[in-house]
């Protein structure tokens, strides 16, 4: 009731002053923190109220909900604006790997998929993160939306977790930096992005519920490092807290997460925004520092309505408290140009044009895990035989609300209809983009069989008769749910089969993250494809046959089994302390001087690298960088990604990553990089000062090819560093 009241408030405010909108709103002479409290001034407690209350904007029949038809159908929240005043409305959308329409929505709108979350980490290319979410922004302004939930950027704790495709990996830099990039990029089209799920929602079992503990310094260290460094690096207008529990409270109700990290410690200025149903109570969101409550009528939650203006009343919510909180939300709509540039369903996506985007991502991000006898590139063969994964169709997507649909109508394009499950956490969706296809395309006069492997005697009978087999193995994940660290069903039972009948077996993986490999010494080659979007079909083609060299490096690390976990059985319910604390990925196999299967930052090209020993530099600062000469010594142009990893003995792990470049070198070239170190890799974050501090004492810092090989490190000791004396604080955390 109380939402068909305040749209309709909006609706009659319009034909008052629209006049004056134009003097508002469209000022741009003022800062955006001038401009949101100028335009305060003017507004009503209604009107105020209109824009911390998101509606789900999609039709749901469970809660008998109508989406309001101000918003844009299919689609995950809408706000009204206050057209009086010149504030657009909010027309928000999923938004990590592409423009996501919901899967209850009558129809689909077509969109470009980039390669997911993990695909896009995996290439180590903060510019492939940036053109990828440029893309994205550019087709959500196409229809009309100018805020975006995307930026996920939880660390890969758990690699079962049913979401980690959504997200940016394991370690705190390499999230931080490509997530923020993507944000970066998505925001350069006059648009806010979210950066999500703040924070310590790294899995799905228990999600609503499930309580997170963790040392102080410990979640400094890790999964909160990971968000500030994308904050800084993105600057997203708003924060989505998560679902889960921290330490006893809500996320989305954690005084600790939203105001003493957030606001006192990190001095953030944008609004948080609630996850969609992760806010259960008015008083105590509000106080703890949530600005605006998202999803009304997914969840019958009105807690930033109906209950916000009973507080109001009653007087146990100040009014500054919501003065507070629409000014954060009109000041992040300034600062990104949404009151400016006001959103509208103009159309006009280049869709070849970004799908060319998608194809040369999931060409970057592609990680080549072994290539015995350099099987690949795929030369003089007169007979390929493709197996599985509906490799004569297209490529598979990740599931939940960053669902990406391809095509319009219901099944929304879907190259592969009618898997399951049909409806949430799915449907199942396949990208039209044929790997086979694409293969007889660039390989004219070779042979190309394919077979589903549903009959794994007729694809070994096929496999024997060909120079090389392919089988393509896939893991579907989604939202709500979390996975084996496997293929689904049999396939590796398939891959051992094929492997036996020729040993010349390439294995293409399209998984959500890390999976077991049990045949993997049976096969000569593993290219890891992660779920690589709307081009990803051409993009395994140009790959295999050469026309792209690999150059993607492990955003997460394969283990061997899961035993090698630090919580081997399966993902917890109920409270979930985090007792590894920052040990967290590479760092936990290397505390425990386990061996994964693959570590994070290793992956092969089809050229050659070799790196110079490293020197140190320090600017006038005192901040330090690590030079580097990296040359290719091989026959292909290709890209190397120089992982530079600092280390001491008083950490959580030996090795921490401290910074990182990717170079693309013409055979023969050779370059020098410098690669800056962020202060807080070689810092701990101490309780009592409340702030990060070198300690003194011996450090080193290594290139390396991936986090847990050994390059020749360069040591030095802290009584040299003057910058960086035993117990000096950096300025804030
Ligand atoms: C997800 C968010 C998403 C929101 C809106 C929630 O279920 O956790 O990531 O942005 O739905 O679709």
């Amino acid at each position: 009731m109380l939402k068909r009241v305040l749209l309709a408030a909006a609706g009659a405010a319009l034909t008052i002053g629209a006049a004056h909108a134009q003097t508002m709103a469209k000022d741009t002479r003022g800062t955006p923190d001038e401009r949101a409290a100028a335009v305060l001034k003017q507004m009503t407690q209604d009107e105020k109220l209109l824009l911390v209350k998101g509606y789900f904007s999609t039709d749901f029949p469970l809660t008998k909900f109508t989406a309001p038809p101000e918003g844009r159908a299919g689609s995950a929240g809408y706000v009204p604006g206050i057209p009086r005043l010149g504030i657009p409305a909010q027309w928000q959308s999923d938004a990590g790997i592409g423009v996501a329409s919901q899967g209850g929505a009558k129809s689909k709108r077509p969109h470009t998929a980039l390669p997911s979350g993990l695909a896009i980490a995996a290439s180590w290319d903060p510019e492939v993160a940036f053109a990828g979410g440029a893309m994205i922004g550019s087709e959500a302004r196409a229809d009309g939306f100018n805020v975006q939930l995307a930026g996920g950027v939880n660390l890969v704790r758990e690699p079962r977790n049913g979401r980690n495709f959504e997200y940016t990996g394991e370690d705190p830099l390499l999230a931080g930096t490509m997530a923020g990039h993507a944000i970066a990029g998505i925001q350069s089209n006059h648009m806010i992005s979210t950066v999500k799920h703040y924070a310590f929602n790294d899995q799905e079992t228990d999600r609503n519920a499930g309580n997170v503990t963790i040392d102080e310094a410990a979640g400094r260290e890790s999964d909160l490092l990971a968000f500030k460094i994308a904050l800084e690096q993105g600057n997203p207008g708003s924060v989505m807290c998560s679902y889960n529990r921290f330490r006893g409270d809500f996320a989305c109700e954690s005084a600790y997460l939203l105001t003493q990290v957030l606001r006192k410690d990190w001095d953030w200025k944008g609004y948080v925004m609630s996850d969609w149903g992760a806010a259960h109570s008015t008083q105590n969101a509000v106080e703890a520092g949530l600005d605006q409550e998202s999803g009304f009528g997914l969840h019958p939650d009105d807690n930033l309505g109906a209950g916000l203006v009973a507080a109001l009343a009653k007087g146990t919510v100040g009014k500054a408290r919501l003065d507070e909180m629409a000014t954060r939300i009109l000041r992040s709509m300034f600062e990104h140009g949404l009151v400016d540039d006001v959103a509208s369903p103009v159309g006009g996506i280049d869709f070849a044009a970004n799908r060319a985007v998608s194809r040369k991502a999931a060409e970057a991000g592609a990680v080549l895990l072994k290539n015995d006898g350099d099987l690949l590139p795929l030369a003089s063969v007169k007979r390929i035989a493709v197996i599985g994964g509906h490799a004569d169709k297209g490529v598979l997507s990740g599931g939940g609300s960053s669902q990406v649909y391809p095509g319009d109508g219901f099944d929304g394009g879907n190259a592969v209809p009618g898997l399951k499950p049909n409806f949430w956490p799915g449907p199942v969706v396949f990208y039209p983009s044929s790997p086979v296809e694409e293969l007889k395309k660039q390989l004219p006069g070779v042979q190309i069989d394919y077979l589903d492997g549903s009959d794994p005697v007729a694809a070994a009978a096929l496999a024997k008769q060909a120079d090389v087999a392919i089988v393509f193995g896939t893991q579907w994940a989604s939202e709500s749910i979390d996975v084996q660290m496997a293929l689904d069903g049999d396939q590796d039972g398939l891959i051992s089969v094929v492997a036996k009948a020729n040993p010349k077996t390439v294995v293409v993986l399209e998984t959500a993250g890390a999976v077991k490999m049990p045949w993997n010494g049976d096969v000569a080659a593993v290219l890891e494809a992660w779920l690589p979007g709307s081009g990803g079909g051409e993009a395994i083609a140009d790959l295999l046959t050469g026309k792209a060299v690999p150059s993607g490096r492990l955003p997460v690390t394969f283990p061997a089994d899961e035993s090698q976990l630090a919580y081997p059985s399966e993902p917890r319910k109920g409270e979930i302390p985090y007792a590894e604390g920052a040990t967290v990925g590479y760092k936990w196999f290397d505390a425990h001087k386990l061996e994964p299967l693959y570590p994070f930052g290793f992956g092969l090209s089809y050229t050659r690298f070799t790196m110079d020993a490293l020197t140190l530099d320090q600017d006038d600062d005192g901040l330090l960088s690590a030079e580097v000469t990296v040359s290719n010594i091989g026959q292909r142009e290709g890209a190397q990604v120089v992982q530079v990893y600092a280390s001491h003995a008083g950490w959580e792990a030996p090795r921490r990553l401290a910074g990182f470049a990717k170079v693309s070198l013409k055979p023969g070239e050779s370059r020098k990089v410098a690669i800056a170190i962020d202060p807080r890799l070689l810092a701990k974050w101490d309780v009592a000062t409340h702030g990060w501090t070198v300690e003194s004492g011996q450090y080193a810092i290594a290139a390396q090819t991936d986090a847990l090989s050994e390059g020749e490190a360069v040591g030095f000791s802290l009584d040299k560093l003057l910058f960086y004396p035993a117990g000096w604080s950096m300025p804030k955390p």
